[in-house]
């Protein structure tokens, strides 16, 4: 279950009222992305564009690390939305482990014995890896070449797992070879709407 792209829109909203931040432009560009190639690739683009909008969903509740992916999951799962749900838990992690995160893991031990076996358990679709590819190119203002904005994260964190920079690169040729043209010419001119 995902919500109609009018209640994600609003659910959106609503949280950045309460965390104003450019996570939310963020948010609409890595939807519109998403919506964009899941039509290139014969995938249902409103789903995509919903599941998009709101995969950083947890960060309503301030400014956190990892624990973004934990509070979305939770929040969206309360009211039911599990196909959404999952973005927001995996979307960090293109490489299915917990260690390849970047960024605090700022949650207790219990909830990362937890957020480690609610990870391992799932088996991603085309949808999750969608999500991992669309948070890896959107940017506040529009969408980014990958390798520019890994580069960007990995100044900023002064780390960059490389099996998850890999992994990035292989789900870009992924998409690209399901929509038959490279991913940069469907997502490009996209913005923050
Ligand atoms: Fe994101």
């Amino acid at each position: 279950m995902y919500p109609q792209i009018d209640e994600a829109r609003a659910l959106l909203e609503e949280a950045g009222r309460r965390n104003p931040g450019p996570w939310v432009q963020h948010s609409l560009v890595a939807a519109e992305c998403a919506r964009r190639i899941a039509e290139a690739c014969g995938m249902n683009g409103e789903k995509a564009y919903v599941l998009g909008l709101l995969h950083d969903i947890g960060r309503r509740y301030g400014v956190t690390g990892l624990r973004h992916a934990l509070d979305g999951y939770d929040y969206l799962m309360e009211l039911g939305y599990d196909e959404a749900a999952r973005i927001c838990l995996n979307h960090s992690f293109a490489v299915q482990r917990l260690d390849t995160g970047i960024g605090k893991l700022d949650v207790t031990p219990e909830e990362e014995t937890r957020m480690n076996a609610l990870l391992t358990e799932m088996q991603y679709d085309d949808y999750d890896r969608l999500g991992q590819l669309v948070d890896c190119v959107a940017m506040a203002e529009g969408p980014a070449e990958m390798e520019k904005r890994m580069q960007d994260v990995k100044n900023r964190y002064g780390n960059y797992p490389q099996e998850k920079w890999d992994k990035h690169l292989e789900l870009g040729r992924y998409f690209s070879e399901k929509a038959g043209k490279p991913i940069s010419t469907i997502i490009e001119g996209v913005k923050p709407e």
